[in-house]
């Protein structure tokens, strides 16, 4: 163990992964545990999103990417559909200047058409004003599922097949790559689950083929530093094969 903060060592013994992808899961759950409204969990939610980017700042993550809005949420009641938009708007609003100074780059990735126009226009800025940030990539997923991505896929390859511009034996792995809306960033080597849930709830479907699986039993809200570390502790133990025999 290198190096102490807050008294419990930090796990850098091992490999640090590059790409930490995360489900926050619970906050419903942490609310109703007690007796709140289902969003005052998403809101307590936020506070544990600030916990994971300090947690991989520290650790020497290279990309973040935080699972904060799915498709299928939109099935959700408005109410809530209302109040996790408008603290998406906060939270692009609240924490520009600080993502800013500290050199994350925030990007974020899903259908946004139909996001509302005021958050949309949040999100932009935040955008604009931490490009080119060197110390992280964060991506939010909003509006986002593995399987509309793949469909995106399909229809951009298929166009560019009609078009005669791609020969359907010239499709390979880059080429669907090029049409994901995390192209150009390696594929999550941990992607963390919170609340004690098995499931990959239709989330990054193509990029997590070889992503080593962390389950955390804690709900979002209570997501903090230590277990972000165990999580890159259980990661550290885990042999990555990618298929193949195992190496010496
Ligand atoms: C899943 O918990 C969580 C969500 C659907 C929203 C995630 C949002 C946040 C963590 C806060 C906002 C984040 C940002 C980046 C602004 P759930 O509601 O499905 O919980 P449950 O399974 O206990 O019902």
């Amino acid at each position: 163990m290198s190096t102490q903060r807050n008294g419990s060592p930090l796990p850098l013994d091992g490999p640090v992964p590059n790409h930490v992808a995360i489900i926050m899961d619970g906050n419903g759950r942490w609310a109703c545990d007690r007796d709140l409204p289902r969003h005052a969990g998403h809101r307590e939610g936020m506070k544990a999103v600030r916990e994971a980017i300090e947690s991989a700042l520290e650790a020497g993550v290279g990309i973040l990417t935080l699972f904060a809005f799915s498709t299928e949420n939109w099935n959700r009641p408005e109410e809530e559909i209302l109040a996790l938009m408008s603290l998406l708007k906060l939270y692009a609003e609240s924490e520009r200047e600080e993502l800013m100074d500290q050199g994350i780059e925030v990007r974020i990735l899903g259908d946004l058409s139909r996001v509302d126009a005021g958050t949309r226009m949040a999100v932009e800025e935040i955008e604009a004003a931490t490009r080119g940030g060197q110390a992280m990539r964060l991506n939010l997923m909003i509006s986002y599922s593995g399987r509309a991505e793949i469909l995106k896929v399909v229809r951009g390859v298929a166009q560019q097949v009609s078009e005669g511009t791609l020969r359907p034996e010239e499709i390979d792995d880059a080429t669907v790559e090029a049409h994901l809306h995390t192209r150009g960033l390696p594929d999550p080597d941990l992607l963390i689950r919170t609340s004690g849930e098995f499931r990959l709830s239709n989330f990054m479907l193509w990029q997590l083929a070889y992503t080593e699986i962390h389950i955390s039993g804690v709900l979002w809200p209570d997501f903090s530093r230590r277990e972000f570390m165990a999580a890159v502790e259980d990661y550290q133990r885990r042999e990555r094969r990618f298929g193949r025999v195992p190496t010496g």
